[in-house]
């Protein structure tokens, strides 16, 4: 069902009885929305945090109350997240939730239902964009289409492939190859690869339409 196969530029949340419990929620189809998103911000709170480490930091020392020495570190750069709307939205709480006051942009693309085709109608990102480590939200990577449009938008704004993390909650094998055939640079954090999709080029196992569920449409 999920594999623990090592990709290039995979990080794959550790496969615990914990994370996989979550998933086992949010996977069955009788779980209701308020369980589906509660959990499902189990995990993305997972997700960015192992995003976040990273990042990188610099060496810092601080005296504590106790008038000792802590050597510890200091996160450097600017950071921002961007959410593919819908679904991707959903992830954006969780990282103001590990970030305060974050810039959240947002691009709105839709697969086409017939054709699983992804369709870009809309880009809003910050200004300084390309100086900033860039939080590529979206729950679901299936055929990579969607995620390959974002990125070629992140992409045409300046921002290099090595500043980005892609977080997701379920990938697909073909799903990464074909985004990493476009851009191995980037960094894809997930918590599940799933074996493959279906005729309709939904995930199998998967989870069904993560928007309709979480929004519940
Ligand atoms: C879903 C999902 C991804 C995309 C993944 O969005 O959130 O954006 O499909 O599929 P792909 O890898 O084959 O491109 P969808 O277009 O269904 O819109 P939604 O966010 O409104 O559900
Ligand atoms: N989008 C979803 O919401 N689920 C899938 O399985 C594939 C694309």
């Amino acid at each position: 069902m999920t594999t623990t196969e090592p990709f290039r530029n995979v990080v794959l949340l550790p496969q615990t009885n914990q994370l996989l419990g979550l998933y086992t929620i949010i996977r069955d189809r009788l779980t209701k929305r308020p369980d589906f998103i509660f959990y499902s911000d189990r995990i993305i709170r997972l997700l960015v945090e192992e995003g976040l480490n990273h990042l990188p930091v610099a060496p810092l020392t601080v005296s504590t109350e106790t008038n000792q020495v802590f050597q510890g570190v200091s996160f450097l750069g600017k950071i921002c997240g961007v959410s593919i709307i819908r679904a991707g939205e959903s992830m954006e709480q969780g990282l103001r939730d590990c970030c305060r006051s974050v810039r959240i942009g947002k691009i709105l693309i839709q697969r086409d239902e017939e054709t699983a085709k992804p369709k870009l109608f809309y880009e809003k990102l910050p200004d300084d964009i390309a100086n900033r480590y860039v939080f590529l939200l979206d729950p679901m990577l299936a055929t990579g289409g969607s995620a390959i449009m974002a990125t070629d938008v992140l992409l045409n704004r300046g921002v290099k492939e090595e500043r980005i993390f892609f977080l997701n909650l379920i990938c697909s094998k073909e799903g990464i190859d074909a985004y990493h055939s476009a851009y191995p640079n980037v960094k894809i954090v997930t918590g599940a690869i799933d074996k493959g999709l279906d005729e309709k080029k939904y995930l199998i196992p998967g989870l069904g339409d993560f928007g309709d569920r979480y929004y519940a449409l």
